[in-house]
């Protein structure tokens, strides 16, 4: 009859993920909330064992392969989410006349969403884009998590409906939101990040569904593809591109 200990040992080993013979890692934030990140994670006595065993240290086999030097359009195309919301956006302000790189803004405003994390998404996104775009357009991406709180009836922007549901009507925005939304309001580049919230798109128009292909030109012409491939790059947000790339990459 097996002890509680061998019990116990065969719970931890089922929780273990191992692929092509190598333990499988995951991060804190993939397990916190659904459990304690203070707890040790499954594959944490892995690192220790005798006779080693090996641990995933690239690609992750579940996951589409990507090229070898991945651009935005492959991003899109293997690793983001659903993305209609994002080409809806980016839709809705060119029939609004919005410049190009305002368009581009649309198009990435939410890809922390759809690709990184949802938490804090206008700030993470930014950084993601900042050294491939023009400034003003990581510069909005990262406001538009703070206006869209806040009405602007003066350009046709009202608190959205999607948010009374989703929030509830006494919800209240953290205190650093209405800080760098004051921020966002006084300075010159408001009405780029404001055009973000006004083509945001908080209902889908499920009868267009529109392809990144519309986009391929504008992003050829606004988003600095680096040469090395969106992540093998030397910017200060490489790294993010790469975990988007192997999230389960060792170290
Ligand atoms: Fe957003
Ligand atoms: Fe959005």
């Amino acid at each position: 009859m097996a002890s509680i200990v061998d019990e116990y040992e065969a719970a931890e080993q089922a929780a273990i993920i191992r692929l092509e013979g190598k333990v499988v890692t995951d991060s804190p934030l993939y397990r916190s909330g659904p459990t304690d990140p203070r707890d040790p994670p499954p594959w944490y006595d892995e690192l220790s064992r005798d006779p080693p065993v090996q641990i995933l240290a690239g690609d992750d086999p579940r996951l589409p392969a990507m090229p070898a030097k991945p651009t935005l359009i492959d991003y899109f195309t293997y690793r983001f989410g659903p993305s209609q919301h994002l080409l809806q956006s980016a839709r809705l302000a060119k029939i609004n006349g919005c410049s190009e790189k305002i368009v581009l803004a649309c198009l990435l405003h939410d890809i922390s969403v759809f690709g990184l994390l949802v938490p804090e998404h206008g700030y993470w996104g930014a950084q993601l884009i900042a050294p491939y775009v023009d400034e003003e357009v990581s510069w909005a991406v990262r406001y538009h998590q703070a206006l869209r709180f806040f009405p602007d009836p003066e350009v046709g922007y009202e608190y959205p409906q999607a948010y009374i549901n989703w929030f509830g009507p006494d919800y209240q925005v953290d205190d650093y939101i209405r800080r760098d939304y004051d921020i966002a309001r006084n300075h010159q580049w408001y009405m780029s990040a404001r055009h973000i919230t006004i083509n945001d798109l908080y209902a889908f128009d499920t009868d267009i569904i529109v392809p990144i292909d519309d986009f391929v030109d504008l992003i050829g012409r606004h988003f600095r593809q680096p040469e090395e491939g969106l992540g093998l790059d030397n910017s200060p947000a490489a790294h993010m591109w790469r975990t988007i790339m192997r999230p389960t990459k060792f170290l």
